[in-house]
């Protein structure tokens, strides 16, 4: 019997699985597919990888405004792919290194929770683990819509998720996006710098759900005049077997594609785990976690995607120590307002806290102060294509720091230190007297902070 049975090796789950042994306890991790889950094998990543040599190449086009000469830059697909293996091959291998340090026994196997004896049992083949603890850490799928078509279009490989498209050794001449959340911008971001016709389907007015509304329309703007195509508020109605058909601005309108992506959403992955086995409740297909991610089996918790909060690994990071903290007695809880979220397309676009419209939809009353990233003097010396900006939120009663919102070069680096900010309700009065390193962007934070009246 182990002291804990993690189900899902992704980040929720290795890193709990971690933490657990690192305090002693003895730990099996079951992982049905690679260890390191979707973040490390075919999300976060891998996609972070394809955009790096997106960014280079977008700045070989460029050169000559830094008074730089490059000739003849191009961009190797095939061997952008080959790297991005070679990066989660090296990770894997970190990630079962420490597990493996840590004395975790790696189950490479599927596993179903098949009820409760001494512990809670899990059936990996031919074997039973068991655990005094358990926490289900099974992530999530692609949510893959009822559209007439769909389903064929998935078969022939024409329609691809994340997973197919980051493997792809070949830029299609034309791509379709269905969904311009994070998944879609980030490929159709890459894609579109590899050369690809992009067209993104939007059923909402805006991309980038719930980012702060002015920042998601700069980005819509920028992709813009890269030459993707955003039809914002169209509905697919059909996939065929080389376009979709969309109703757009009150007309059926075809976009003809040699791939498309489907990018709507992801589901928690709740079926056919064995969950009803021993009786924990689900709510809209998530499991129901409390703040200390337990659910409502006692000793039974779930983290990261499947208990569909927040779906990010950095929370799921947190939610694992959170659940592994609440095993070992210590005094710990979940907090999501300070999250910060990240798109990394170029410019980067990330927020943390409330935006515009999440404040004025709770009736917080705010002051805000928005700032062009041309006051950073980093930003200027590094830039020339785009100029971004910054923007802080502050709640109108307290002076505390309640958003902060950006679109340029460095934001998702910079947005660490916004979150300390929100997460530690720090005030107007508080951040002016830190010192911020210059040159720097993060410098941005400050020029918006002194603007504010
Ligand atoms: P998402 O929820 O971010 O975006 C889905 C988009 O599809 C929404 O804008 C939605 O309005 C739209 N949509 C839904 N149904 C549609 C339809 N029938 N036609 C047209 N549009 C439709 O989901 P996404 O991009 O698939 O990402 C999945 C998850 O992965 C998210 O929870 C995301 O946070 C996470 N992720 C995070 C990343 C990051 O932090 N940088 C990177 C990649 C994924």
């Amino acid at each position: 019997m182990y002291d804990l049975v993690v189900l899902g090796g992704g980040p929720g789950g290795y890193l709990a699985a971690e933490r657990a042994a690192e305090a002693g306890l003895s730990v099996a991790l079951i992982e049905k597919r690679s260890v390191g889950g979707v973040c490390l094998n075919e999300g976060c990543v891998p996609t972070k990888t394809l955009l790096n040599s997106a960014k280079i190449y977008d700045y070989t086009k460029h050169s000559s405004d830094y008074g730089v000469t490059v000739d003849g830059s191009g961009i190797d697909h095939a061997a952008v792919v080959a790297r991005k293996d070679a990066v989660v091959k090296k990770l894997v291998a970190g990630v079962k290194g420490a597990l493996k340090a840590g004395k975790v026994k790696i189950y490479e196997c599927e596993g179903i929770i098949e009820g409760k004896g001494e512990g809670y049992n899990v059936r990996v083949g031919d074997e039973v683990v068991s655990g005094k603890n358990l926490i289900i850490a099974a992530g999530s799928m692609p949510v893959v819509p009822p559209i007439p078509g769909l389903k064929e279009a998935l078969d022939a490989g024409f329609a691809v998720t994340n997973r197919e498209l980051l493997d792809m050794t070949t830029v299609p001449k034309t791509m379709a996006v269905i969904g311009g959340g994070v998944i879609g911008l980030e490929m159709a971001s890459y894609f579109n710098s590899a050369g690809s016709k992009v067209t993104v389907l939007e059923m909402l007015p805006n991309i980038a759900g719930a980012m702060d509304r002015e920042i998601s329309d700069l980005l819509c703007k920028s992709y813009t005049k890269k030459g993707i195509d955003f039809k914002l508020g169209a509905k697919v109605t059909a996939l065929g077997s080389d376009s979709v058909t969309f109703e757009f601005e009150g007309k059926t309108q075809k976009v003809k594609a040699d791939c498309v992506l489907v990018s709507i959403g992801r589901r928690a992955a709740t079926n056919g785990i064995g969950l009803e086995s021993i009786g924990v409740a689900t709510e809209r297909g998530a499991v129901v976690t409390d703040q200390f991610c337990r659910t409502n089996i006692p000793g039974v918790y779930a983290v990261g995607d499947v208990n569909g909060k927040s779906m990010l690994a950095h929370t799921a990071y947190r939610e694992a120590e959170v659940a592994v903290n609440h095993i070992l007695g210590k005094r710990d809880v979940m907090r999501y307002h300070a999250i910060p979220a990240v798109v990394y397309t170029n410019p980067e676009v990330a927020g943390v806290g409330e935006t515009e419209e999440s404040a004025t939809k709770k009736g917080i009353r705010y002051k805000k102060s928005t700032v062009s990233m041309m006051y950073s003097g980093r930003y200027v010396a590094e830039n020339t294509e785009y100029d971004g900006i910054c923007k802080v939120l502050v709640e109108e009663k307290t002076d505390k720091i309640i958003g902060v919102h950006m679109i340029g070069s460095y934001a998702s680096e910079i947005i660490f230190s916004a979150a300390m900010m929100v997460e530690c309700e720090m005030r107007v009065s508080d951040v002016k007297e830190m010192v911020f390193p210059h040159p720097t962007v993060c410098e941005i934070i400050r020029e918006a902070i002194f603007k504010l009246k």
